[in-house]
């Protein structure tokens, strides 16, 4: 090595971040570009690759979100286990059967996210009935409303573990699953997902534990992110804004206690004041991003937390 290049190394080993400096210097090898020229033809075609035989299990997909999130991927190719807390199993029993009139596979697993073991079985399940795992969609969530100084520890203990724990059990327990597969590849990573929200870039007043916590899952999925990029899995979440569901008729129930205002004008008001596109979105319009972030499009996007908010936070 010449002494330009020698310097040159230097300074970018110099100005390499903290975390980054632990891998040793890389030094590119001719089997790099074969590599790269491998994965560009492999992206070649312009229409989106199909994701028809892969599987993916979604947390809170009885109803809401993770619903409609179940149904896109459905149409997208994908085989689903469908998951909830076992008081919605007769909401898990119809979207498995939807999705079976679609001509795909699924099933059923039900767990409660904050339970380790239960999330393992999940997954046991899932792999049992669907075959390999590809992708894991940790969506399900709570919300509470409450003000910052009334809030006890149990809310903040409950918050996180569905929210933050719930999301970690998921990611890491799919993840080791997807390492000991060995079928993640650089043209064809594993997916983890997790849901955050507008409030994991801006917190709202009265959701100061349920901001927090969709704060950590952005931190996550970053970590995630940087840790599992060498086994070829991709970490990911999404953030809607103000979606109608049974956790926004939550939202306008507390809020209009505390306002005055009649709950069905809380969410109208929230999404006329506040959002660009100037309406209330559907769960529809979330799993529209979802079935990109769980696509062969979105291979190199990894530790990202994607807005789909009809214009309230800007990045
Ligand atoms: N609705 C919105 O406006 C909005 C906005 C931003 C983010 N989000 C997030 O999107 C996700 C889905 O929200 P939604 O609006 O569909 O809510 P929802 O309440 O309609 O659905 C959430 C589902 O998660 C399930 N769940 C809760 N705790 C669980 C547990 N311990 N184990 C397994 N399942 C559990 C619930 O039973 C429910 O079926 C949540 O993470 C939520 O925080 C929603």
């Amino acid at each position: 090595m010449n002494s330009t290049s020698l310097r040159f190394v230097r300074q970018v080993g110099m100005r390499r971040s903290h975390w980054a400096t632990q891998r040793p210097l890389y030094r590119a090898t001719s089997a790099d570009k074969g590599n790269r020229r491998a994965i560009g033809a492999a992206y070649s075609s312009l229409s989106r690759p199909s994701s028809e035989g892969k599987s993916v299990i979604i947390t809170g997909s009885s109803r809401g979100i993770g619903k409609a999130i179940a149904l896109r991927l459905a149409a997208d190719g994908y085989n689903v286990c469908i998951n909830d807390v076992s008081a919605n199993q007769g909401g898990c029993d119809k979207v498995a059967e939807e999705i079976r009139r679609m001509g795909r596979r699924a099933c059923v697993a039900v767990a409660d996210v904050t339970k380790r073991d239960e999330v393992k079985d999940m997954i046991e399940t899932s792999v049992r009935e669907l075959g390999p795992l590809h992708t894991m969609i940790a969506n399900a969530g709570i919300v509470q409303v409450q003000h910052v100084l009334e809030l006890s520890d149990e809310d903040f203990h409950r918050m996180f573990a569905v929210n933050v724990f719930g999301v970690q059990n998921c990611l890491s327990e799919a993840a080791k699953q997807l390492i000991s597969q060995g079928n993640c590849r650089p043209d064809q990573p594993g997916k983890l997902i997790a849901a955050s929200s507008i409030v994991g870039f801006k917190a709202f007043p009265l959701l100061p534990h349920y901001s927090a916590s969709k704060w950590a899952v952005r931190g996550l999925v970053q970590a995630y992110a940087m840790e599992l990029a060498k086994n070829n899995i991709t970490a990911n979440s999404y953030a809607p804004g103000i979606v109608e569901s049974a956790m926004w008729d939550l939202i306008d129930a507390a809020v209009a206690k505390r306002t005055g205002l009649d709950p069905s004008e809380v969410t109208e008001n929230m999404a006329h004041e506040m959002t660009a596109i100037d309406r209330v979105s559907v769960p529809e319009d979330v799993a529209k991003l979802v079935s990109f972030l769980a696509s062969r499009d979105s291979d190199f996007v990894t530790g990202q937390t994607q807005l789909v908010d009809g214009g309230i936070i800007f990045t």
